[in-house]
């Protein structure tokens, strides 16, 4: 069942719900992002990560986030996956736009980010939301619906290549 399909003070201590959503791992700022779930609405809605190093355009989304997609990564990340390093320093960021099948309309926005040095799921925050509202994200340290997938899939959980 969708959690949406509750009402909200039913959900509230248990899932991020309403549009004041406001879960909160309690890391404060990562790699100068509010690493609340607040925080990441915002930081979304406002396209901050829109001049970070991105794929050319949207693209067929590998197994994973709907039909289309376009990955964006910031410096520190960048530069760690251009080293070739294995594990990935506090403060990479990935943000992943997800669009309907057209490439162009907008459906949502999928982040990880790296918010403690070494391995383990532990060390990402993993965050799902969709508009207009994102007010029933997925959102938290470790998340179980992503931390499965990408552990197989990617390395440090990153599994798109960075852009030539
Ligand atoms: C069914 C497997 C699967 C699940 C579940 C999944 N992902 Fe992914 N994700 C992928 C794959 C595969 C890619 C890379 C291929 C692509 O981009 O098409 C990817 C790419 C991403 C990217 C771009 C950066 C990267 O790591 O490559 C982000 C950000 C992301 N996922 C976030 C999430 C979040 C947040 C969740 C949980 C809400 C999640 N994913 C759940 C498979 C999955």
């Amino acid at each position: 069942m969708r959690p949406s399909s509750l009402p909200c003070t039913v959900l509230l201590a248990l899932v991020a719900c309403g549009p004041s959503s406001s879960v909160d791992e309690g890391l404060g700022e990562v790699g100068g992002l509010d690493t609340s779930e607040a925080g990441i609405t915002a930081f979304v809605r406002e396209g901050r990560y829109r001049e970070w190093l991105a794929e050319p355009a949207p693209r067929r989304s590998v197994r994973s986030h709907g039909d289309r997609v376009r990955v964006f990564f910031n410096d520190v990340l960048a530069r760690s996956m251009a080293e070739g390093n294995r594990v990935h320093p506090v403060g990479s960021i990935t943000v992943k736009e997800l669009f309907e099948s057209d490439g162009r309309t907008a459906r949502g926005h999928a982040l990880d980010i790296k918010v403690a040095e070494g391995t383990g799921k532990d060390t990402w925050i993993f965050y799902e939301g969709f508009g207009p509202n994102y007010d029933d994200n997925y959102y938290g340290r470790g998340h179980d619906t992503c931390h499965g997938c990408h552990a197989d899939q990617g390395t440090d959980y990153v599994a798109t290549p960075l852009p030539r």
